[in-house]
């Protein structure tokens, strides 16, 4: 029988075609959401008024990006990756919480969490992102193990992470680049990985040059680059503008909305698919909610949970593409993949939350 794995090799890049059980529906649909937040101005003491109206100024120029919203047959949100249109689904997960430190009880909990996240799952498989430096190598390895003996390989979308730079930057040594990759495919026990990022903005020509290459050889399907920290975002413009990647990885929340300014309507012009890193800021959003209940206007777009309400935050943004929210408990991997279905918000919701979420205490 042909798995999705032999069918990606023969097919390496024309993912379009994955998607066979989308409906489509979504163009236009009143449930689409246009822009978000607060765009040109980052800091969470901006007044509730500006808020609203560059909410509102960003979200006539972002209207185009509804078009990208697909369901699947259950109703999940799918969006395409600009440089194929595969689409897959808005909510996966992020892996850097497995570790070689993780006890017993922790591990037996990421491994339901992966195995709820890879249920069924579209043809595409459910987005995780792990990377080569995560948890002492345990996030690779132990997702790849799991995959196989509980057999769900095909229901995980496969991203991960190359860097040889050390924290201080400097130049990678394409042999070692090489050698990572490498690692990273016994490791997850995988012939072809779907998306291996450069982590971090090290040594990008070098890194992304050497990814390419594996993407030729039709390896790896999507290759980028990612960073959550402001200070280099000049330079991930830059890298945007010119080398031909498929994604980028980038951190944005309800309360983070920096990349707003330039990134996400630069990844929309470059057709650039965008993975949104800490949605929940970490614990930062956790705190700053406390103990406050939901908004009962939550429900007009089908927010059960905080959780909920922050990814339809960032998933209604055309430019985004999928949400990678970390998680180590079971029960909150259905809680977020809940954030796929049913109404995204509104404009007028989006500037409701950002008022909302400048109103709460900080962190
Ligand atoms: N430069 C990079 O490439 C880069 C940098 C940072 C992060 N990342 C990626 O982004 C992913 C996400 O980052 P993160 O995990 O640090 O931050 P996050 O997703 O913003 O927040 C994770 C926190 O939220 C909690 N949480 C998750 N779902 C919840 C729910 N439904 N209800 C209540 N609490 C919930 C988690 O606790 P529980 O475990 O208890 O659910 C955890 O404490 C990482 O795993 C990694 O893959 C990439």
């Amino acid at each position: 029988m042909l798995t999705r794995r032999d069918w990606l090799r023969i097919t390496a890049g024309a993912g379009a075609a994955l998607t066979l059980n989308c409906t489509g529906e979504g163009s236009g649909g009143a449930e689409m959401a246009g822009g978000s937040g607060q765009a040109g101005a980052g800091s969470e003491a901006a007044g509730a008024t500006q808020a609203a109206g560059a909410a509102q100024a960003a979200g006539e120029a972002q209207a185009a990006g509804e078009a990208q919203v697909a369901r699947t047959a259950s109703g999940e949100i799918v969006k395409a990756i600009p440089s194929t249109d595969e689409e897959i689904p808005v909510v996966g997960l992020g892996g850097r919480w497995i570790s070689t430190r993780s006890t017993p009880e922790e591990l037996a909990d990421h491994r339901e969490v992966l195995r709820t996240l890879a249920a069924d799952a579209p043809p595409s498989g459910r987005l995780f992102d792990s990377a080569a430096g995560y948890g002492g190598g345990a996030s690779e390895d132990l997702s790849g193990d799991w995959a196989i003996e509980d057999g769900f390989q095909d229901g995980i979308f496969w991203a991960t992470k190359v860097n040889v730079v050390g924290r201080g930057g400097g130049s990678a040594d394409p042999a070692e680049v090489r050698a990572q990759i490498e690692r990273s495919f016994e490791r997850m026990r995988l012939d072809v990985i779907d998306l291996n990022q450069v982590h971090n903005m090290g040594d990008p020509p070098t890194q992304l040059g050497v990814l390419q290459e594996y993407k030729d050889e039709g390896r790896i399907r999507y290759i980028g680059i990612t960073t959550t920290s402001e200070s280099q975002y000049d330079e991930l413009e830059r890298v945007m503008r010119e080398h031909p990647i498929d994604f980028i990885g980038i951190d944005y929340a309800v309360d983070n909305r920096v990349a707003e300014e330039r990134i996400l309507p630069l990844a929309q012009d470059e057709g650039i698919a965008v993975m949104v890193y800490l949605p929940f800021g970490r614990s930062r959003m956790w705190q700053r909610i406390g103990d406050r209940p939901l908004p009962e206007w939550a429900s007009e777009f089908d927010a059960e949970t905080w959780a909920q309400f922050m990814l339809k935050f960032v998933i209604a943004h055309p430019a985004v593409t999928v949400a990678a929210p970390g998680t180590g408990d079971p029960e909150h991997m259905v809680d977020n993949l809940g954030a796929a279905h049913g109404r995204l918000p509104t404009q007028d919701h989006l500037r409701r939350m950002v008022e909302l979420v400048e109103g709460l205490p900080s962190a």
